[in-house]
């Protein structure tokens, strides 16, 4: 009995695949599409409309038969038939992968006439990051190479994005020569293969630099009143900050005198000026890059006086201040 139908199959399947070979006679059946696209890991029918009287048919996957009517004969368990009778024949495919991609085919026999049918099966898997650069960290005018490694079917497109200036870069890689402070910030990987929608992920970018002091002010200040100095500077890591008073001598904390340490500045507070606290101090700020150091005046009212700029730029002497201010205080009385 097994050795017969064993026969039988073998004998069948010649047939079809005569069928199949090129230049076969048999002409193809228009009922299905062309082309069925199906996501990786969905289920897929392919449906097979038959004329009646119709003596055998069979579905095939590639050369591979699949099913002769109700008979299975592939071992995948991903595979079975939904559906035989005089007017449909379709089977359906479970848990898709991409390896089933490829042409399958529809064949029977009708009025003693072969009849095929082909079908592409098209898997698509959505655009997917696998692997993408750590964050990372370098100093101004290092260079920079991300990397963002994408798979999907179709081919995704890989686009690098630079999250401050929206500027767009193709491909996998995004290399920047000379990183600049500016350049510090997040860069956002896009991929798209129209499946499914984009997948994104970020870097972010740490660019190091020594600090460098912005803004520096000579202050006036009343004997008896509160005066503050400030010290703002940029500087990644965020700077340290250190208070001398003419050139060398750390300023002394007193009771009177008070530093007070913000993210990107520091203040020099005075809660009580008094003339000892007249003078010329010089802020310093530095991180593990660098160093760098403005001063600036603590002067009485009414004097003119300028602007503090980068370090050892100074405006004018104190004792110039002081002098200018006892004239402006004596013309005042
Ligand atoms: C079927 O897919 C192939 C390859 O992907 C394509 O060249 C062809 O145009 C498609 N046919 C139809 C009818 O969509
Ligand atoms: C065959 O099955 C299909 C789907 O279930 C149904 O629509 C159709 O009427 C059936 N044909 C016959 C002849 O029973
Ligand atoms: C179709 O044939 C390919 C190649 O032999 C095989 O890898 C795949 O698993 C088959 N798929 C089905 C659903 O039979
Ligand atoms: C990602 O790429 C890096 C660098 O090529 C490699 O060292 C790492 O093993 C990769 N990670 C994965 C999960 O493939
Ligand atoms: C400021 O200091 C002077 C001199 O030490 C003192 O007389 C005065 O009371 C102080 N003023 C305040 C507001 O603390
Ligand atoms: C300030 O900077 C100058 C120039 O780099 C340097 O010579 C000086 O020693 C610095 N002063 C302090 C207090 O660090
Ligand atoms: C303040 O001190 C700095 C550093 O010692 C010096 O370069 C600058 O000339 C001084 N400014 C004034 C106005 O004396």
């Amino acid at each position: 009995m097994g050795c017969c139908r064993r026969a039988l199959r073998h004998a069948l399947a010649g047939l079809l695949l005569a069928l199949l070979s090129p230049g076969s006679s048999a002409a193809d059946f228009g009922h299905l599409p062309d082309n069925i696209t199906v996501l990786e890991g969905e289920s897929v029918v392919l449906r097979c409309k038959i004329d009646e009287e119709v003596t055998h048919k069979a579905w095939l996957n590639r050369s591979n038969i699949l099913f002769t009517g109700r008979d299975k004969w592939s071992l995948d368990k991903r595979v079975s038939l939904i559906n035989s009778n005089t007017s449909h024949f379709s089977i359906q495919i479970d848990q898709v992968q991409v390896a089933d991609e490829g042409p399958y085919t529809c064949t029977f026999q009708a009025n003693n006439k072969p009849r095929i049918a082909h079908v592409y099966l098209i898997v698509q898997v959505p655009a997917r990051i696998v692997n993408i650069s750590r964050d990372v960290s370098v100093n101004e005018g290092d260079n920079v190479n991300l990397f963002c490694l994408a798979v999907g079917r179709p081919e995704p497109t890989v686009t690098w994005k630079d999250q401050k200036y929206g500027l767009v870069s193709e491909g996998e890689f995004l290399d920047i020569t000379e990183i600049r402070r500016q350049q510090g910030e997040d860069f956002e990987c896009i991929t798209n293969n129209g499946v499914a929608p984009p997948d994104t992920r970020k870097v972010k970018v740490t660019v190091n630099y020594a600090p460098s002091i912005t803004d520096v002010k000579n202050m006036p200040a009343q004997l008896g009143k509160m005066a503050v100095l400030r010290c703002e500077a940029m500087a990644v890591p965020t700077a340290a900050f250190e208070w001398y008073r003419d050139e060398r001598r750390p300023v002394e904390g007193d009771s009177t005198l008070r530093i007070k340490n913000e993210k990107t500045r520091s203040l020099l507070l005075f809660n009580n000026v008094t003339e000892k606290h007249f003078g010329n101090y010089t802020c310093l700020a530095y991180n593990r890059l660098g160093a760098s150091n403005a001063s600036m005046l603590l002067f009485r009212p009414g004097a003119v006086y300028g602007r503090g700029t980068g370090h050892h730029v100074g405006v004018f002497s104190a004792g110039v201040a002081v002098m200018i201010s006892f004239s402006v205080s004596l013309l005042s009385m």
